[in-house]
C-alpha cells in the first residue's frame, strides 16, 4: 500500500469535534450536586471541560477507524483516559508536586478552588475513569469491558503514570542517562498515550500477533510527545500553552532536553515521529488521521 499522505485530512476539526464529545461526556458526569458537593463539583468542571487539546481521545478515535468501531464507544473509552490525564495534572500541579498556578490557560485547581478539593477533584477523575469503561455503553462484551478496565488500571499506576511521576521527582537533580530518562517518560506520560491505541486494538479484537505495530506507532508517538513537552517548556510561549513554562531546569528535572540540549531532543523527537509513521506501513488512507496526529505531536505549540 502507498505511502499515503495526509493532506487531507483536518486535524483540527477532527480534534474539535472529538473534544466537543469528550466535553458532553463530561457534562454527563459533572451535572452539579447542590448538597455540599457543589464546590467539588465546580473544580472539576473548571479543571476538565473546556479546555486541552484532547490529543489521547482523538488518538483511540482515529484508531478506532482502523477497526471499524463505532465512534461513540471510542470515545467512551477516550474521555476514560482524558479523566485519567486530568487528573494527573490537577495533582502533578499541587503543591507538593510541580507547584504550578497556570493550566490550560486558567488558574490551577488549587489555586482557583483549595487543596483539599484540587485532591479530592483528581480523585475524583480517577474513579470516574472506570466508570465511564465498566459501562455496558463502552462495550457489549464484558472481557473486552475487563480488558480496558485492567490496560488502564496499569497504564495509570507503579507501573505507568504514577510510577513514571515518581521516578519524575526522584530524578530532581540526579543526572540520568539516556536509558533511564527514556524509562522514565515512557512511564510518565507513555504508558497513557500507549493505552489510547491499546484501547482500540482491544475493542477491535485485533489478534496478538496484529498488536505489534500499533504498541509501535504509539510508543514512539508517546516519547516525541514528551520531548516536544520538554523543548515546549524550555523554549516555548507561555501564553499558547496556558501554562507556566521554563520549570524543568529551574527545578533540576531530568529531561530529554537536559541531556540532549535542544537541537539533539527535537532531532530525536523527528525520528520518533518518523518511526511511528513507519509502523502505519500496511494502511492506506484509513490511517492518515493517525500519522497527521503523530507530526502533529512534535510540532504543536500548546
Ligand atoms: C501535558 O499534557 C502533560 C504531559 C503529559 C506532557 P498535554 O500536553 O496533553 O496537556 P493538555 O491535555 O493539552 O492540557
Ligand atoms: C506531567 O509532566 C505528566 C503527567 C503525568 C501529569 P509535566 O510536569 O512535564 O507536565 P506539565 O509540563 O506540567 O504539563
Ligand atoms: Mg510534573
Ligand atoms: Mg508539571
Ligand atoms: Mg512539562
Amino acid at each position: 500500500m502507498s505511502a499515503a499522505t495526509d493532506a487531507s485530512v483536518d486535524l483540527l476539526g477532527e480534534a474539535r469535534r472529538i473534544a466537543e464529545g469528550v466535553d458532553q461526556l463530561f457534562e454527563e458526569a459533572l451535572a452539579n450536586r447542590c448538597d455540599g458537593r457543589d464546590r467539588l463539583c465546580a473544580a472539576m468542571r473548571h479543571a476538565g471541560i473546556g479546555g486541552g487539546k484532547r490529543l489521547r481521545p482523538l488518538m483511540t478515535v482515529a484508531a478506532a477507524q482502523l477497526f471499524g468501531i463505532d465512534e461513540y464507544r471510542a470515545l467512551r473509552a477516550g474521555a476514560a483516559i482524558e479523566a485519567i490525564h486530568v487528573y494527573s495534572l490537577i495533582h502533578d500541579d499541587l503543591p507538593c508536586m510541580d507547584d504550578d498556578d497556570l493550566r490550560r490557560g486558567k488558574p490551577t485547581v488549587h489555586k482557583a478552588f483549595d487543596e483539599a478539593t484540587a485532591v479530592l477533584a483528581g480523585d475524583c477523575f480517577h474513579a470516574l475513569a472506570f466508570e465511564l469503561l465498566a459501562d455496558e455503553r463502552t462495550h457489549e462484551d464484558p472481557f473486552v469491558r475487563s480488558d480496558l478496565v485492567v490496560e488502564l488500571a496499569k497504564a495509570s499506576g507503579i507501573d505507568g503514570m504514577g510510577g513514571g511521576q515518581a521516578m519524575d521527582l526522584a530524578a530532581e537533580g540526579q543526572e540520568l542517562d539516556l536509558n533511564a530518562i527514556t524509562r522514565l517518560q515512557q512511564l510518565k506520560t507513555g504508558a497513557l498515550i500507549e493505552y489510547a491505541v491499546e484501547a482500540a486494538v482491544i475493542m477491535g479484537r485485533v489478534m496478538p500477533d496484529g498488536r505489534a505495530r500499533y504498541r509501535g506507532y504509539a510508543r514512539n508517538v508517546g516519547l516525541a510527545f514528551q520531548i516536544a513537552d520538554d523543548l515546549l517548556d524550555h523554549e516555548g510561549d507561555e501564553q499558547a500553552a496556558g501554562k507556566r513554562l521554563q520549570k524543568d531546569a529551574e527545578a533540576g528535572k531530568a529531561t530529554f532536553v537536559s541531556l540532549l540540549g535542544v537541537e539533539r531532543a527535537r532531532a530525536q523527537a523527528q525520528m520518533l515521529v518518523d518511526q511511528a509513521i513507519e509502523h502505519l506501513h500496511g494502511h492506506g488512507e484509513e490511517a492518515d488521521l493517525l500519522r497527521a496526529i503523530a507530526r502533529y505531536a512534535v510540532e504543536r505549540d500548546r
